[in-house]
């Protein structure tokens, strides 16, 4: 993986088909994903449940652009090391996941991984400033983790717009995650984000028999961001 500010557009399969993630990521991936967002939710950090490592190893292959786990969970380090093995590229953890951030963020690198630190909507940027030479991606949260299609919070523009400013030239991406369209897209990487996580709003109107809706809805999206 290397780095560059280009936009990137990262599906969360949390909207695809459960039953059939390897053909949906396929479809996606041929319809213009850039990444590929995978959610990890343990019905404790976050009132949802999805799945673990081994669904994310067996869905890995199907993957050949990257591998981007968000991990809606807590404690996160116990884990580290099985999600590493299962493939993931980018693993991002939560700051509000636990006492140790500094430590989960050393550990992620350690095994191998981008290392990504997830704000939720209520946490405010200054707890980064100690943190910003340990990660590779920030992700903003612009809805409450654990469930797609929930309606963007937009006083995270501001945020994004302070944290792009605090980043300066270190090569940290800004991901934002939760209630991206059209019209919410072009807010965020104006105030400075580079990857897009989109969930429904990609999925809709699609599926693996009829994926064309897929890229439709991803070129609208970049389209309305100027790309
Ligand atoms: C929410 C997840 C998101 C979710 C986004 O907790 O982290 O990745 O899939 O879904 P949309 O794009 O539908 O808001
Ligand atoms: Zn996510």
């Amino acid at each position: 993986m290397t780095f560059d500010r280009s936009l990137k557009i990262a599906p969360s399969i949390l909207s695809a088909d459960f039953a059939n993630f390897g053909q949906e990521i396929q479809a996606v991936e041929a319809q213009g994903a850039d990444w590929v967002h995978v959610d990890v939710m343990d019905g404790h950090f976050v009132p949802n449940l999805t799945f673990g490592p081994p669904m994310c190893a067996a869905i890995r292959k199907h993957i050949n652009t990257v591998m981007d786990v968000h991990l809606m969970i807590a404690p996160v380090d116990p884990y580290i090391d099985a999600f590493a093995e299962a493939g993931a590229d980018v693993l991002t953890a939560h700051l509000e996941a636990g006492p140790h951030v500094h430590r989960t963020l050393q550990a992620i690198r350690g095994a191998g991984c981008k290392a990504g630190l997830a704000l939720n909507p209520g946490t405010g940027i200054e707890d980064v400033d100690y943190l910003l030479d340990m990660v590779d991606l920030i992700c903003v949260m612009t809805v409450n983790p654990g469930f797609g299609g929930q309606k963007f919070i937009h006083s995270q523009i501001d945020k994004v717009r302070r944290l792009r400013e605090k980043i300066g030239d270190r090569p940290i991406h800004i991901e934002i995650d939760g209630g991206i369209t059209p019209e919410t897209a072009p807010l965020m990487v104006e105030a400075g984000a580079d990857v897009l996580v989109a969930g429904s709003a990609v999925f809709k109107g699609g599926s693996v028999d009829d994926p064309g809706p897929y890229g439709e809805n991803i070129r609208a999206i970049r389209a309305a961001c100027g790309n």
